[in-house]
């Protein structure tokens, strides 16, 4: 058996079109949403995330400036830079990308934007929003492994859907939002972590895996049920003298054997990523409307 494989790279070709409408209809109301994005510091792999959504933007029609700041800025002055753009009516999503330098507190700053224009759900007003079932601005990859199911007629409701990893960008979030009463969602869940023991005993039961645990082959072929539907969050940097830049994507998941088990699979690179983009695009313009609406 061979998995079809879960094409994110097409389906977010597809949404790109929608919202390439929805920037227009905006524009013509007066409205020429904008996002702004932080950069702290040299991390390669933050350089080229941020590159990639300033190529969204311009792509659909949304104008972009990345704001970029040496490594060893003061926690004050980012504070004093996002106070600024919290003012700017002509700003509608702020992003700072991470991780921040040590010396910087991340919970800190994520407090100090606007929730309204916190385009990556990790305020804790829109994260607590999402815990009570409130409509908000959803974190951008487990939005996009949600719309991915979606749009692949794959629907959680009632199914075992098994979750690794923990994280407030992707693993908690995307547990809380399959466990809601809602559409597209209504699963048992189960949420496995670094604490967890036996943790092929969970994903071996798994209808919907989803793995987002930072880590290359945490999910190999005898960790999965037949037939199961296999969402790989990961993006992991692994040496490949033989590739031009002497590194190669790899995922969480062991692709080559599990994808003789699974059902469907996300590949990696062309999976998750690119639906992370156009989630933050959708954000962006949903930030830009609900400006023009209040
Ligand atoms: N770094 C890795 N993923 C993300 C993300 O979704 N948002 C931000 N701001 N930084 C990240």
């Amino acid at each position: 058996m061979s998995a079809i494989i879960l094409d994110g790279k097409a389906i977010a070709a597809d949404i790109m079109a929608d919202l390439k409408e929805e920037a227009a209809r905006l524009k013509s109301q007066g409205c020429y949403p904008q996002l702004v994005v932080i950069l702290v510091g040299e991390d390669p792999a933050s350089h080229v995330y941020v590159g990639r959504k300033e190529k969204g933007c311009a792509e659909i029609g949304i104008k972009s400036q990345t704001i970029m700041m040496d490594a060893g800025i003061r926690e004050e002055d980012l504070l004093k830079q996002l106070q600024d753009l919290n003012q700017r009516p002509d700003v509608h999503g702020i992003l700072v990308q991470l991780p921040l330098p040590r010396h910087i507190s991340t919970d800190k700053i994520l407090t100090a934007i606007d929730p309204k224009k916190d385009v990556d759900g990790f305020h804790p007003v829109n994260r607590g929003k999402l815990m009570a079932g409130e409509s908000c601005l959803l974190p951008c990859t487990p939005a996009g492994v949600q719309e991915i199911l979606k749009r692949s007629g794959i629907n959680p409701e009632g199914k075992h859907v098994v979750v690794v990893g923990r994280s407030m960008i992707v693993g908690m979030p995307f547990a809380v939002m399959m466990m809601q009463k809602k559409p597209w969602a209504n699963a048992t869940v189960t949420l496995c972590h670094t604490g967890t023991r036996d943790l092929v005993s969970y994903t071996k039961t798994a209808d919907i895996l989803v793995v987002a645990a930072g880590r290359p082959k945490t999910i190999t072929a005898e960790m999965v049920m037949p037939g199961a539907v296999v969402i790989d969050v990961g993006t992991n940097r692994v040496d490949a003298p033989e590739a031009t830049r002497g590194y190669r994507l790899t995922g969480d998941v062991d692709f080559e054997t599990v994808r003789h088990i699974a059902g469907a699979i996300t590949p990696v690179p062309g999976g998750v990523g690119p639906m992370t983009i156009v989630m933050l695009l959708k954000n962006t313009l949903q930030a830009a409307e609900a400006s023009i609406s209040q």
